[in-house]
């Protein structure tokens, strides 16, 4: 990073001069850490739309190109010749592992993978009709209550550890919860399947019959995982680094990311996308709920579309179109009615003046959906899917942060526009 001073903000008739950082590629930054202190003023930026909330390594993001690196390598060469445990690697690492690192790391995260055997009786608490993402938030922040081991964050093993365990464990906890809720019994882990075809097995397998892994299907589930493992600072990872700014253990961080992926704006909209191609259920209704979706008086948007960053195509959106189509063509499913809407819909709405000038392109969870679907998972199910593969990114960031000498507890300030100081009135003086 190379920094210069030739940002001067007017204060009335005096001039503050700011720092200006450059980083490796993208945007530069004004260092504004004085700026209260100079001036007696915050600076305003409801939703961070032009704030750089920290100094990151991890993954870089040109929404006007449609580019994403995770450690400066493009996501189309990663999900093309990586697997996600790589991914894993290269994201908490920052390098691509040698053939003894990779083998070394999967062997750790494979015997990670069970988790305690009373955490069963979490499940059972649970309604049967429970969405699987409230299992997650409560299981996952339920970890922290047993493995105390690896809560010390300023142990760099316990972090290490901790890491390990969250990766490992997620699969047969999503498991877990999609058993649970369709009143299957719980499958465990097997050491002799790699990570993607174990979580598969987890889900769908049952006692009565042997299941065999369908490679096409388990390649392409460990794809889905490498394209949604991290994406710079969005909203969950935001949310799981201020958590971890408190000193709070990675698991409780982790369950606050969770619960702030499954809002429909962010990782809720995987779900939320496959709920409204049903809903269009036809081409011939898209024009219908095209015009809703520019109505500003109807709260309708499309889902899977637009992007705070991505004023481009989303780059995992079309590695996530070709999944699709691998995925249908190997089940043998032709013209999937919701593709068939899916990709008209697509093709209108990339040539509507108001998509066009707004820049709102397919997003990562505008295909989605109707791959989880074909692979066998209900709509309830597609976010944790999306945690699932997120915990890494979520964990990369949050060791970054707390390895940074020069991170503090994030404490945002106001504008105030409430009442003025007023006494207080008895009731029977109020009227
Ligand atoms: C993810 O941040 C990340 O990196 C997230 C993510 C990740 O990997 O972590 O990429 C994952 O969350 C992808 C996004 C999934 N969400 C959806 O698909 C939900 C639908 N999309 C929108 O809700 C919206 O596009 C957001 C939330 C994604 C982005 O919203 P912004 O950046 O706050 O933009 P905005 O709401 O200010 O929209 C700008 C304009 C507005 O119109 P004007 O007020 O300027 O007239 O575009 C309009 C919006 O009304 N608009 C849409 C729209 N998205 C934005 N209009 C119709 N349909 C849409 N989908």
């Amino acid at each position: 990073m190379t920094t210069d001073h030739n940002a001067q903000f007017a204060v009335g008739t005096e001039t503050v001069d700011y720092e200006v950082m450059h980083g490796t590629e993208g945007p530069s930054v004004v260092n504004i850490a004085s700026f209260y202190k100079d001036t007696g003023m915050f600076t305003y930026d409801p939703g961070f739309t032009s704030t750089a909330s920290c100094e990151s390594k991890i993954t870089y993001i040109d929404g006007d190109a449609g580019v994403l690196l995770y450690r400066g390598y493009p996501i189309e060469q990663i999900a093309e010749q990586g697997d996600f445990l790589e991914t894993c690697y290269l994201l908490l690492y920052g390098e691509l592992p040698t053939f003894q690192q990779h083998q070394e790391f999967v062997k750790s995260v494979t015997y990670h993978t069970m988790i305690h055997e009373q955490m069963n009786r979490f499940y059972a608490g649970f309604r049967r009709d429970a969405h699987p993402m409230a299992i997650m938030t409560g299981c996952v922040g339920a970890l922290s209550a047993f493995y105390h081991d690896s809560t010390d964050i300023s142990d760099p093993h316990q972090r290490m550890i901790a890491s390990i365990r969250m990766i490992a464990k997620m699969p047969t906890i999503a498991a877990w919860a999609f058993k649970y809720s369709i009143g299957q019994p719980f499958v465990y882990p097997r050491n002799d399947l790699d990570f993607s075809a174990n979580f598969l097995r987890m889900c769908f397998s049952v006692p009565c019959e042997e299941y065999k892994v369908n490679p096409v299907l388990a390649r392409a589930m460990d794809r889905i995982f490498i394209l949604h493992a991290d994406h710079e600072q969005n909203a969950s990872t935001s949310t799981v680094r201020l958590a971890g700014s408190s000193g709070a253990n990675p698991f409780a961080c982790i369950a606050a990311g969770i619960a702030c992926l499954w809002g429909p704006a962010h990782g809720g909209a995987n779900e939320a996308a496959l709920n409204m191609l049903e809903q269009i259920g036809s081409a011939d209704r898209i024009p219908e709920f095209i015009d809703r979706a520019k109505d500003k008086n109807d709260p309708f948007r499309l889902m899977g579309f637009g992007h705070r960053v991505y004023k481009n195509y989303d780059p995992r959106a079309r590695i996530m179109q070709k999944t699709c189509h691998e995925v249908l063509a190997e089940l043998g499913i032709k013209d999937d009615p919701l593709l068939e809407v899916a990709m008209e819909l697509e093709k209108l709405a990339l040539h509507d003046e108001y998509f066009v000038e707004k820049k709102l392109y397919p997003n990562i969870d505008f295909y989605s959906g109707i791959t989880l679907r074909a692979l066998g998972f209900p709509t309830t199910m597609f976010t944790v899917l999306f945690a699932l593969a997120r915990t890494v990114g979520w964990i990369a960031q949050w060791k970054e942060m707390v390895e940074d000498p020069s991170q503090k507890i994030g404490r945002p300030r106001q504008l105030y526009t409430g009442a003025k100081r007023r006494d207080y009135l008895p009731s029977a003086q109020r009227g």
